[in-house]
């Protein structure tokens, strides 16, 4: 029994050190990233695997539609990236192969294709998510989504905090014994002062007067005690701001609670909380096919869609009929993120049209339903229409 324990404690130091080096790193803060600076902006597309390859080639030909006069002037540039795929990272045993990754680093801003996440049981190595990783290597702390229900007023944006929390140890917890198994968690004051920051400045720029924290800081007294401490601190900062905090069981209750739910503006949470509340929003939203998220660091950021690579579509012959409308509107992001925020309401706007108001064709996922490229086509149309804001306009 001793020995397991000095095991386990070796673990735990090994731990420990690794993670105050991390908080050294957090002290020294960034300036952001200045896009208008940046020249050419290289947005790389990362294909990944399953129905990743097929929509996100519908994705790109989005973008290059829009970025036409920025891609002729050397502005933007559009960079495939290949070998984000479940077999080549199994055969290399890394959530993310090396040369893969320093393709990555190369781009400013990046679109990404899903990516599978093998579990316990499957035919994969159970290597960690490469959206994990990605997120931890290229340091994108923000885990940004927005929510809109129109009919229901409801106008969310969350802000989930992205490298540390319950995830950050979620490959290096320890079987102390056959029967005792210990996972981490871990809060720090300047992962936590980022990202809360990062929605008190959104509310404010935005004209928002509410933000909510969200925690279980009556149980996890420690590192949740800590981030809501730091949410206390950081809002005296903007008195402007009305905030409030819940605990994340009665906040996943209020979020379909019709007298409660318009309320909520900007959302900030910690890592799991934050993963758990989006999932559920993008479902009253229409379905976590229908959300976009971006992932933002001071550095990179990477854009993706909610859902996963969704291999029984694969298997089952369907990958022409998947929807591409996540990572379009992944794509609003990006262009909004990059300083092109016109460029990102139109395509918004048309995404809006094409999915819910004008709907002409709709997407089953089945041959009963359109494909991603006829789709796509249709989006294209749309957005052609130099009449596209007045369609907008008329629905609302
Ligand atoms: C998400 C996903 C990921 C997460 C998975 C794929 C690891 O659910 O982006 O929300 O849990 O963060
Ligand atoms: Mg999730």
């Amino acid at each position: 029994m001793r020995e397991e324990i000095e095991i386990a404690k070796t673990h735990f130091e090994k731990i420990l050190l690794e993670q105050l080096n991390r908080v050294d790193m957090l002290k020294n803060v960034d300036d952001w990233i200045d896009f208008s600076k940046i020249h050419p902006i290289i947005i790389g597309i990362i294909q990944g695997d399953g129905i990743g390859p097929e929509i996100s080639v519908h994705a790109k030909k989005v973008l290059e539609f829009l970025l036409r006069s920025h891609l002729d002037g050397g502005k933007v540039q559009l960079r495939d990236i290949k070998g984000l795929t479940i077999e080549n990272r199994a055969k290399v045993m890394k959530a993310i192969p090396d040369d893969v990754l320093e393709e990555i680093k190369k781009c400013h801003v990046l679109l990404k294709g899903p990516t599978t996440t093998p579990r316990k049981g499957d035919k994969w190595p159970n290597i960690e998510s490469a959206n994990v990783s990605m997120r931890r290597e290229l340091d994108l702390f923000a885990n940004v989504r927005p929510v809109k229900v129109l009919e229901k007023k409801i106008d969310w944006m969350f802000f989930r905090e992205n490298t540390e929390g319950a995830y950050i140890l979620g490959s290096k917890g320890i079987n102390v014994t056959d029967d005792l198994s210990v996972d981490f968690k871990v809060i720090t004051s300047q992962g936590s002062e980022r990202i809360i920051r990062l929605a008190f400045e959104y509310a404010k720029n935005n004209d928002i007067k509410k933000v909510t924290v969200v925690t279980k800081a009556n149980v996890l007294k420690t590192t949740d005690g800590k981030f809501l401490a730091t949410a206390e601190r950081i809002a005296k900062e903007y008195t402007e701001i009305e905030w409030d905090d819940w605990y994340i069981d009665i906040m996943t209750a209020k979020l379909i609670d019709p007298a409660r739910q318009a309320q909520f503006r900007v959302i900030v949470s910690p890592n799991l909380y934050g993963d758990i509340m989006t999932d559920e929003a993008a479902q009253i939203q229409g379905g976590v096919g229908t959300a976009g998220s971006a992932n933002i660091g001071k550095k990179y950021a990477m854009f993706e869609a909610i859902h996963g690579s969704a291999p029984r579509m694969v298997k089952e012959g369907r990958v022409k009929y998947a929807d591409p409308s996540s990572i379009i509107k992944a794509g609003a992001l990006l262009l909004h993120h990059i300083g092109m925020v016109e460029l990102s309401k139109k395509l918004d706007m048309a995404l809006d049209i094409c999915t819910t108001f004008e709907k002409k064709i709709s997407i089953t996922g089945r041959n009963n339903g359109a494909t991603g490229e006829e789709f796509t086509n249709y989006l294209i149309n749309t957005l052609n229409d130099s009449n596209l804001s007045e369609k907008w306009k008329k629905y609302q």
